[in-house]
């Protein structure tokens, strides 16, 4: 059975929340729940409650991930999200530094699935 997932991006010209969009509704059709959040919606700890699985995506601007995003990402280490399933996500042009440098190593770091 699948649980329920949250998708949190941030994007600046909407690519990345059309990915988020397309990611909800896959697990939506594989029968899982999704809710699509953007980045400024979670504003602390309780926000990110209550979900099986966390995605988060950024698109990557100047080597970097988005502001936005840092910033969820501290709420996220206090939030107990321990045993959850995670992922991350994000367009990019060429050299996609917020997933590679950033995201990717932050959910095995946090010992999310990889
Ligand atoms: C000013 C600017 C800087 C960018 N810097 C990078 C970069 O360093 N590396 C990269 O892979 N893509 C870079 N891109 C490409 C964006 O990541 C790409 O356009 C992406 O689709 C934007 O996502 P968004 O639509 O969610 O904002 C840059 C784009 C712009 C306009």
């Amino acid at each position: 059975m699948m649980g329920k997932a949250l998708v949190v991006y941030c994007t600046r010209a909407g690519g990345t929340k059309k990915i988020a969009e397309l990611i909800a509704e896959g697990i939506r059709i594989e029968g899982g729940e999704a809710d699509v959040v953007n980045v400024t919606g979670v504003k602390k700890e309780a926000d990110l409650d209550g979900y099986d699985g966390y995605l988060f995506g950024s698109p990557t601007y100047h080597g970097e991930m988005m502001q936005g995003m840092k910033t969820m990402l501290f709420l996220a280490e206090k939030a107990n999200l321990e045993g959850k399933v995670g992922g991350s996500f994000g367009a990019f042009g060429w050299s996609g530094e917020a997933l590679v440098a950033y995201l990717t190593p932050w959910n095995i770091s946090s010992r999310w699935i990889s």
